[in-house]
């Protein structure tokens, strides 16, 4: 296999560049977020859609960003049918689901988090309370589980009938070297590990979400049940500030979702938030944040034969100006923004154009 060599990197971009799919309207938020500055402004992934209208609503009643944010994402932690957040997640190789969340308070310069939390729906509240309740930042494991009951939150299995037939289903047949028998018309595939296969096919979904007040106050929270069938323990990129989430009040706020070992790695928002700080426009600071993963990535078994990653990663970022965007390595991302009244899903700018 090959790396991607940083020339490569360069005319790779140059390429995707020149065919447009770097071209503005794929950046396209930036005049709208400054159009709007007189309304909130809340920027989310995918599946944050319902997190953006629900935070955008409090903000307009008055409510701190980060009361906003928070129970935006509470309604994907508890939605059953989400397999990659809280209540209904996927869970680690032994049936069992971590929740990690982090959250960071723009105005009081706070931050809290979880990790490798079980049995509490909504990590992101916990979180908070970490911060709020404690001289600490991060609670993790059992830890943050006796935090959770010292606060009266309801203990529940988190892991839904749905994720628990998925989780199984993967048992049963990603290895033909273990005792679990797939059922007759799902036979053992011949692939032993991730590294057997073109893109890696285990969930890292999350949600991050993102706000700007009309006042100009910014906040930020990051939940997740993590990377599908990890270790038991594994901790990503979600509760890390500095890499799952990052706002600083005078600068912008920035999350991300995807591969947590590679977003750790280079402190993904809190570069994302250095270029803003040095002048780049969110979504140009998302790529930024997004060619140093390419640049650093060397390992092959997360190559492709091309040398590029063989993973996702996306950017989400709103500047203290109002101007927003967000980013991922391949193409074909949406994330959901609330600005200037509307909610709505909208295109990522991305580095590589995915193959068909
Ligand atoms: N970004 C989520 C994770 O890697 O756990």
């Amino acid at each position: 296999m090959t790396q991607l060599s940083r020339r490569d990197f360069l005319q790779s971009a140059a390429t995707v560049a020149a065919v447009g799919s770097l071209a503005p309207d794929l950046y396209g938020q930036s005049d709208a977020g400054r159009e709007n500055l007189s309304g909130p402004i809340v920027i989310s992934s995918a599946n944050g859609l319902p997190a953006t209208e629900k935070a955008a609503s409090m903000i307009l009643e008055g409510k701190d960003t980060l009361d906003a944010v928070i129970a935006g994402v509470n309604i994907v932690e508890e939605d059953p049918n989400d397999m990659s957040v809280g209540y209904g997640g996927l869970p680690n190789e032994d049936g069992v689901v971590e929740l990690d969340s982090c959250v960071m308070h723009g105005p009081s310069c706070g931050a809290g988090a979880v990790a490798a939390l079980q049995n509490i729906k909504t990590p992101s509240r916990i979180a908070q309370l970490v911060m709020q309740r404690t001289d600490h930042v991060m609670i993790v494991g059992e830890g943050a589980l006796r935090f959770a009951r010292a606060h009266g939150f309801e203990e529940v299995n988190l892991l839904t009938d749905k994720a628990r037939r998925v989780w199984l289903k993967w048992k049963e047949t990603h290895s033909n070297r273990d005792d679990w028998i797939a059922p007759p018309d799902k036979p053992k595939p011949n692939a032993h590990s991730r590294a057997d296969k073109e893109t890696l096919d285990f969930t890292y979904g999350t949600i991050n979400c993102c706000a700007l007040s009309p006042n100009g106050d910014l906040s930020g929270v990051t939940t997740t049940s993590g990377l599908s069938y990890k270790i038991p323990g594994r901790v990503g990129d979600s509760p890390i500030i500095g890499a799952g989430l990052y706002v600083d009040n005078t600068v912008g706020a920035a999350g991300s979702t995807g591969r947590g070992e590679a977003v750790i790695k280079i402190c993904g928002a809190h570069t994302v938030m250095e270029a803003m700080r040095h002048g780049k426009s969110p979504v140009d600071a998302c790529l930024h944040a997004l060619k140093r993963i390419v640049d650093t990535t060397t390992e092959t078994r997360l190559l492709k034969e091309n040398g590029r990653p063989r993973f996702d990663v996306k950017f989400y970022a709103v500047s203290k100006d109002g101007s927003f965007g967000a980013a991922s390595i391949w193409s074909g991302a949406k994330f959901s923004v609330y600005a200037g009244g509307k909610n709505r899903h909208e295109k990522c700018a991305y580095l590589f154009e995915r193959p068909s």
